[in-house]
């Protein structure tokens, strides 16, 4: 493989598609046109090489249980999206329905009777045909919940049964190529144990797209990382399954074939507003922080967001998580770098799951301008480790590594920009602790529920406990905890 690595260095993300194997599926979002400025992404700004499979996001049901388009220019967008199937001619495209604001009523109606789901299939068909699309992704958040029957559950399964059947009727008809069926699906336990007959849907679905993402955001009473690899050591409860790696085996040991199973991989972060000194893993959290300049929504921040947060900010590490967060006075992001990519990548390979998925194209630093990293830094790094088959360095093991990682080549080396890992740039006099200490054996929050404490012999300080583990946090020198706003206060 050497030459064409070296090739692969060489010409950058033009040529990679050279390397690369693994199956890598990316959405597209259809509100993507309206950010401002240079946060504007298009059918146009795609590059055609990156990626196996595009999949189109979102086409919804019309009233009439038929395939719809959404936006009102959807049709002109579908048009030059599938037109990237002229420069890589390998590339496959697929239509997704569905979306979590579309929500699950519409589906319920569809599958509720042999007439709408043949209504919804029949359109399904044409209206794929018509566009140039290879393929229908089902994104229905979720069978079994958001009022949604629990009946949705098998009927989720004939509908993907009657779909493929009618896909492969269509293409002994028209002698053309079948029409792919995928799907979208819960990675929460609760809406995964409600939602499908795993070892039923896996047979009829020809690659699934395990949502391993959103476990934690603004709603936690905490901060916690939007997409962790592995259980953090202070999980507890349901916490418990919140990550990659549950997720994926999840679905694997009920019977869904990990050759069809894609990772999920965020571009995006999850954001939070610490209100206390507290600022790692765990910290406690009271809302979004401010929404981004591009993606304007409250909680939620994109890659290359997030790149110009750092500048100033310090970047951490959750070492038994194996992901970043980015700390900037009160705001807190966990997110994905290409650190956390690399490593989500080889668990991806030792655990034969078939290929990974992104969401989404137009969050990661897609035109190069914010991360200094060139080009989708993220879904173009984790296109070379999907097609590389060279020995991957063991992870890195220090508690904030740096983001550089060792293997050569212009593909694999960040610059200093988002990289330097710069010291707390807090103003005060004696800056607050920034992490978490644990007092040895301390047992004080075994009965307590998540909150701030008091602790009787050293006011300067509290507790913290969080899933029944017992942090001990500092104020700021002068201050003192103040049980009655849980905030660090003047002396009275
Ligand atoms: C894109 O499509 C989805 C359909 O799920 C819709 O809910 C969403 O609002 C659309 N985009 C915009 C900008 O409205
Ligand atoms: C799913 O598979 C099980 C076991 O083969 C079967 O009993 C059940 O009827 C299937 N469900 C549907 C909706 O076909």
């Amino acid at each position: 493989m050497a030459p064409v690595k070296l090739l692969a260095g060489l010409c950058l993300f033009t040529c990679l598609h050279i390397v690369s194997s693994t199956r890598l599926v990316c959405y597209f979002t259809n509100w993507s046109q309206y950010r401002p400025g240079v946060g504007r992404y298009r059918p146009e700004n795609v590059d055609p090489y990156l990626c196996t499979h595009l999949i189109y996001a979102f086409s919804i049901i019309g009233p009439s249980n038929e395939l719809a388009t959404y936006e009102w220019n959807d049709d002109v967008l579908y048009k030059s999206f599938n037109q990237l199937k002229n420069t890589n001619t390998n590339l496959k495209t697929l239509l997704a329905v569905g979306g979590w604001n579309f929500g699950s009523a519409q589906f319920t109606t569809v599958v509720s009777t042999p007439a709408n789901r043949q209504t919804f299939i029949r359109s399904s068909v044409k209206f794929l045909r018509r566009y140039g699309f290879d393929g229908l992704d089902l994104d229905w958040e979720y069978p079994g919940a958001r009022g949604s029957p629990p009946a949705d559950k098998q009927r989720f399964t004939t509908l993907c049964q009657e779909l493929l059947a009618a896909f492969e009727e269509e293409s002994a008809r028209s002698g053309r190529p079948r029409l792919l069926l995928t799907a979208a699906v819960a990675a929460g336990k609760g809406n995964v144990d409600n939602g499908y007959e795993i070892a039923n849907v896996s047979e009829f679905l020809d690659f699934i797209n395990i949502m391993s993402y959103d476990f934690h955001g603004a709603w936690d009473p905490f901060t916690g990382h939007n997409s962790p690899l592995f259980r953090g050591s202070f999980d507890q409860g349901d916490n418990i399954y919140y990550n990659v790696d549950f997720a994926m085996k999840y679905w694997r040991d009920q019977g869904a074939p990990p050759g069809k199973l894609n990772v999920g991989f965020a571009t995006y972060g999850r954001t939070f507003r610490t209100v206390s000194a507290a600022d790692g893993v765990g910290a406690p959290a009271g809302g979004p922080a401010s929404a981004g300049t591009f993606t304007r929504e409250a909680g939620f921040w994109s890659y290359y967001e997030i790149c110009t947060f750092l500048e100033g900010g310090s970047l951490g590490w959750i070492e038994d998580q194996k992901v970043p967060y980015g700390v900037k006075g009160n705001e807190w992001v966990g997110f994905d770098n290409r650190q956390s990519f690399r490593i989500k990548t080889e668990y991806l390979k030792n655990e034969k799951f078939g290929g990974a998925f992104v969401w989404a194209l137009d969050l990661d630093d897609f035109a190069g301008q914010f991360c200094g990293q060139g080009n989708y830094p993220l879904i173009s790094y984790l296109r070379s480790l999907l097609g590389s088959d060279d020995p991957t360095p063991p992870p890195p093991s220090s508690a904030n590594p740096p983001e550089t990682t060792p293997t050569s080549g212009p593909i694999a080396t960040e610059t200093a920009r988002t990289t330097a890992a710069p010291a707390q740039t807090t103003a005060a006099p004696e800056p607050p602790v920034s992490a978490a200490t644990v007092a040895p054996g301390a047992d004080f929050c075994a009965d307590k529920s998540d909150n701030l404490y008091e602790k009787s012999d050293d006011h300067n300080s509290f507790y913290q406990c969080f899933r029944g583990r017992t942090f001990v946090q500092k104020c700021p020198a002068t201050l003192v905890f103040n049980i009655s706003c849980k905030c660090c206060d003047w002396p009275k």
